[in-house]
């Protein structure tokens, strides 16, 4: 192994330039050549090819976002568009490839070591945490701790004004971030697409925590579950109080990374350039019980929602 080319796939989120850090850096102590492919596998198809060094990659460890830029490439499950992303890496004759990706570009990656034999090693990053075969994916400590420094601010406000605040996170489909955002932010109630729901309970227990004496509530809502403004029309509807709607959105994915995200950023990419080094492949990084693990493209399991955590929110809430 020569020469190695690292790429950031999907939606952006924090901890992914600690993670380039952590492969140009180690490769370089190893005497590899690396390489930048910038814009995702779009820039893969397209050439978008360049040689880095250490001081690349100095002074980002704290940054959001990725100085690689990121891409969706729903293209790439074609074999035609495999197939230009493995010329682009014959031209350069890169013998292996760093996949930092979601669900949807590991498995791309799968694809094009499978398809083409490229020498392909994943690390899954996603502030939805849904990766398949990991339990902690970058990017999430980050996100439950943006969600959360949301939630105390507007608890804030609930408490003040004695009013219903919705906050819907970001989780197409996934609870993660909205569990572990309500867990931490001590929430009176969360709906997650994992877990079935009925709005009218919602309101059951509004009107239930009136009568013990609440006054106010932080309701929060995964974006795939259902949308926020859609649960305060139905309890405006149902019941006579006042409901407000905040809609966190994308000031999720980005931010500086919090510590936690830059250990598990910096340890899955020198880890990956490791796994290459050692002749692995069809493969990626995560975290199984507290320990480092490689997990094959193939068979991984989708992490389960703990359903304990979603009942110890509600208890706590009575
Ligand atoms: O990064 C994951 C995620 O945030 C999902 O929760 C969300 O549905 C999706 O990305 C939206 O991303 P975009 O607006 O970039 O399509």
């Amino acid at each position: 192994m020569k020469r190695i080319a690292v790429v950031t796939s999907g939606g952006d989120c924090p901890g992914l330039n600690a993670c380039i850090r952590a492969v140009v850096r180690y490769s370089l102590s190893k005497e590899l050549e690396v390489y930048g492919i910038r814009r995702g596998y779009q820039g893969l198809i397209e050439g978008e090819v360049f040689k880095m060094d250490r001081s690349d990659v100095s002074n980002i460890i704290h940054l959001g976002g990725t100085i690689l830029k990121t891409a969706r490439c729903e293209n790439f499950y074609k074999i035609s568009e495999q197939r230009k992303a493995y010329q682009t890496l014959l031209k350069y004759n890169i013998d292996g490839l760093v996949v930092i990706g979601g669900n949807g570009s590991l498995k791309g990656a799968g694809c094009l070591s499978k398809n083409f034999n490229v020498r392909c090693v994943g690390v899954p990053k996603t502030i939805d945490n849904d990766v398949s075969g990991t339990d902690i994916c970058i990017g999430f400590d980050t996100a439950v701790n943006t969600a959360l420094d949301a939630i105390d601010r507007i608890r804030d406000t609930a408490t003040s004004l004695e009013k219903i605040f919705i906050v819907e996170v970001m989780g197409g489909d996934s609870g993660f971030l909205a569990l572990f955002s309500a867990l931490a932010g001590g929430a009176e109630d969360v709906l997650i697409p994992e877990h079935r729901f009925d709005i009218k309970n919602v309101c059951q227990q509004i009107k239930t925590g009136r009568q013990k004496g609440k006054k106010s509530w932080i309701i929060v809502v995964a974006e795939g579950a259902i949308r926020g403004e859609k649960v305060a029309e139905f309890i405006r509807k149902h019941t006579d109080y006042d409901v407000r709607v905040t809609v966190l959105g994308h000031v999720q994915r980005g931010g500086s990374p919090t510590a936690q995200d830059r250990i598990i950023a910096t340890q899955f990419g020198y880890t990956a350039v490791d796994a290459l080094l050692k002749g692995r492949t069809r493969c990626f990084v995560g975290m199984k019980n507290g320990k480092i693990v490689l997990v094959s493209f193939e068979n991984r399991e989708r992490l389960k929602i703990n359903i304990r955590l979603y009942n110890i929110v509600d208890i706590l809430a009575q």
